[in-house]
C-alpha cells in the first residue's frame, strides 16, 4: 500500500442526516409519548484522572453531540418543537482546565435542537415534559442511576397529582432497529475506519519478527489507525502469538512472538464513531509450516464459504451455517473428527474446537445492535446491514484428543461485510488472506527493512 498522506479533513455524518433520523424516530414513536436519551459520562480512573470519554451510541446517532453529562429528549408534535438538549452549561474556569463546552445555546444552532436547557436545571423542567404524555420511551436497565431519576421523576410528577405516562416501552426496539440499516454517509463512514484498520494490519505483516512483543504489534496498529484517521481502536486490540490465539478475548498481549508460532491479530480502527473489526493470524516468520497451512486452509475456505451466503434473501444463520459445514468437513479432513458430516453437524461435533458464532452486526458499536431473530425466524439479509464474517479452529495445549502438532494452535479470519441490493461487498479486502499472498507482503517487509 502507498504511504499514507497526514489527514486534514474529517468526514462525518451530516447535520440533515441526524435531523433525518430523529425525524425517522418520531415517525415510529405513538403520538402523545416522550423518548428520554441519555449520553455518556466520565468514568473515574484514578485520583483526578478520567477514562477518555467515548458517547454512548444511541445518543451519538440521534445528536451527533459528543460531551459528557447530557440528556436528548424527543416529543413528537411538542408546540415549542421536538428535540430538547439538556449539556453541561458553559464554564470559563473548566474550560481552562479542560476544553471548550458547548453550552445549550451554542448547542441549539450547531446540533438542530428546538430547545437546550443546562443539565443542572433538568430535575426541574424535564417533570413538566413528562407530564401528560401516555407513553415514555426509555432503555430501562442498561444504567441504574439514569433509570432511578426516570423513576423519580415520574414519581414527582404522580405525586404533583399530575398523569405520569400509563406505559413505559423499551426504546431499543425502535432506535435499534434504525441503527441496523446503514445509509450512504454510514457505509462511507465505515468505509474510512476499514481503510485505516486495512493500512494497520498491512503494516504489522511487513514488519512481524521472531522476537517483537505482542504489545509492540498493537502499538504499530494504533499508528497507522490514528494516521488514517480511526484516532481510537474501536475495542481492545487481541494480538496473541502461539497459543494465545486460543484465548478468545486476550488482551495481555504482553508476550514475545515465537518463531515457529502463529500470531493472531484481532483489531481495529473507530472513524467518527463507526468501528471496523477484523483478524487475521499469520506466521511469525514469515512462512506457513505444513501443519499451520492445513488448519488455515479449513477456516479460509469456511470464511469464504460464509462469505458468499450473504445476500438479500438469505438468512442470518446461512453463513453460519455454510461455515460450520466447511468446519465440520476439515476437522474430518484432519482425523480430529470422524463420522458422516450431516449427522457430526447435527451433534455440533465442532463446537470444542470452535465456540464462536461466525459473526455479529457491526455499526457505531463493534457488536452492533439490531435483532438476529425476528418472530422466532432468523432475520433474513436486506442491503445496508453490516455483519462480521469471523469463522475460526482452536486447538488448546490441553486438548489431549487432538494430535500434538495442532494443540496450541489458534485461527481465525474476519472481515466486516456490506450486503448489497445485489449480494455483498468486503469492507476490509485491503488485507491479504491467502497463504500465497500473506507469505509473499512478509517477505516484501522483510526486504524493505533490510
Ligand atoms: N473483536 C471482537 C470480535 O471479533 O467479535
Ligand atoms: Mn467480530
Ligand atoms: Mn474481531
Amino acid at each position: 500500500m502507498p504511504k499514507k498522506k497526514h489527514q486534514h479533513e474529517r468526514k462525518q455524518i451530516s447535520a440533515a442526516e441526524f435531523a433525518r433520523r430523529r425525524h425517522e424516530l418520531t415517525a415510529l414513536m405513538d403520538e402523545n409519548s416522550i423518548a428520554i436519551v441519555p449520553g455518556g459520562t466520565l468514568r473515574h480512573m484514578n485520583w483526578d484522572k478520567r477514562y477518555r470519554f467515548r458517547q454512548d451510541s444511541d445518543f451519538f446517532y440521534l445528536t451527533g453531540f459528543d460531551e459528557p453529562d447530557a440528556v436528548f429528549v424527543l416529543i413528537p408534535g411538542r408546540e415549542y418543537g421536538e428535540s430538547i438538549l439538556f449539556c453541561r452549561e458553559r464554564d470559563a474556569e473548566v474550560s481552562r482546565w479542560h476544553g471548550d463546552i458547548t453550552g445549550p445555546e451554542r448547542a441549539m444552532q450547531l446540533f438542530g435542537m428546538d430547545d437546550a436547557f443546562p443539565i443542572s436545571d433538568i430535575n426541574d423542567i424535564l417533570p413538566g415534559l413528562i407530564e401528560g404524555r401516555t407513553k415514555l420511551y426509555y432503555a430501562m436497565g442498561l444504567d441504574s442511576e439514569f433509570d432511578s431519576q426516570v423513576i423519580e421523576w415520574v414519581r414527582k410528577i404522580n405525586q404533583q397529582g399530575h398523569l405520569p405516562p400509563g406505559e413505559l416501552v423499551q426504546l431499543e426496539h425502535l432506535l435499534h432497529e434504525l441503527r441496523l440499516f446503514k445509509s450512504a454517509g454510514e457505509v462511507e463512514l465505515m468505509r474510512l475506519a476499514a481503510e485505516a484498520t486495512c493500512r494497520g494490519h498491512c503494516r504489522i505483516m511487513a514488519q512481524v519478527v521472531p522476537g517483537m512483543m505482542e504489545y509492540e504489534v498493537e502499538a504499530e496498529l494504533n499508528h497507522e489507525f490514528a494516521m488514517g484517521g480511526a484516532r481510537w481502536p474501536a475495542y481492545p486490540a487481541i494480538v496473541g502469538g502461539g497459543s494465545n490465539a486460543c484465548v478468545l478475548h486476550y488482551l495481555d498481549n504482553n508476550e514475545p512472538l515465537q518463531d515457529g508460532d502463529l500470531v493472531l491479530v484481532d483489531a481495529g480502527g473507530e472513524y467518527q464513531n463507526y468501528a471496523c473489526d477484523l483478524t487475521r493470524t499469520f506466521p511469525v516468520n514469515g512462512k506457513f509450516s505444513e501443519t499451520q497451512e492445513a488448519i488455515y486452509s479449513i477456516v479460509l475456505e469456511a470464511q469464504l464459504a460464509a462469505i458468499d451466503e450473504v445476500k438479500p434473501g438469505n438468512n442470518w444463520n446461512d453463513p453460519h451455517d455454510a461455515a460450520m459445514r466447511k468446519l465440520t468437513e476439515g476437522l474430518v479432513s484432519l482425523g480430529i473428527l470422524a463420522g458422516d458430516v450431516d449427522m457430526l453437524m447435527a451433534e455440533e461435533a465442532h463446537l470444542p474446537y470452535c465456540t464462536k458464532r461466525t459473526g455479529h452486526w457491526l455499526g457505531m458499536d463493534v457488536h452492533d445492535v439490531g435483532d438476529y431473530q425476528v418472530n422466532g425466524e432468523w432475520r433474513v439479509f436486506e442491503p445496508g446491514m453490516v455483519t462480521t464474517i469471523e469463522p475460526g479452529l482452536y486447538f488448546t495445549d490441553d486438548m489431549v484428543e487432538v494430535a500434538t502438532r495442532y494443540r496450541g494452535i489458534g485461527v481465525r479470519i474476519e472481515d466486516d461485510v456490506l450486503v448489497t441490493k445485489t449480494g455483498h461487498e468486503v469492507l476490509t479486502s485491503g488485507v491479504p488472506k491467502d497463504i500465497q499472498a500473506i507469505e509473499t507482503m512478509m517477505e516484501s517487509g522483510r526486504a524493505a527493512s533490510g
